[in-house]
């Protein structure tokens, strides 16, 4: 598989139907998709084809998951503290085509600019 990435910018060019169709697609191909919603208004849900009531119960996944160090030069790191599959396994939602959902967190307020 040679695959191609294009990347537009805000504003319904039709980003997540397309990422959500091919998810569907591979997912219906019998391969294990993972798909991750990083948008702070998701709609990946419902072009997976969940349902109102399942998009209504999707919790994003919490912040307690990532362990933030600091190295010997002082740069601050963020690591997971549980492996990707454990992740994946206790907060993603399976769609019909059994794709895995996850949120990620949404912005607690604004920072000053
Ligand atoms: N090929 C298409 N033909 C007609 N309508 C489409 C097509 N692709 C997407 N749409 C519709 O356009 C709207 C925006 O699509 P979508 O949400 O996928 O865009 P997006 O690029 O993810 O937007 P955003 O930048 O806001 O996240 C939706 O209502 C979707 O159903
Ligand atoms: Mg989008």
């Amino acid at each position: 598989m040679h695959p191609k990435v294009a990347i537009a910018g805000k504003g319904g060019t039709g980003k997540t139907t397309m990422a959500g169709t091919l998810a569907r697609l591979f997912a219906q191909r019998g391969h294990e998709v993972w798909a991750i919603d990083a948008d702070s208004n998701p709609n990946l849900a419902s072009t997976l084809g969940l349902s109102e009531d399942a998009q209504a119960a999707l919790r994003p996944m919490p912040r307690t998951i990532l362990e933030e160090t600091t190295d010997a030069e002082g740069k601050r790191k963020l690591d997971l503290r549980i492996p990707a599959r454990d992740i994946v396994v206790q907060y993603g939602t399976e769609s019909p085509d059994r794709v895995r959902l996850l949120l990620m967190g949404q912005v607690d307020h604004a920072g000053s600019g």
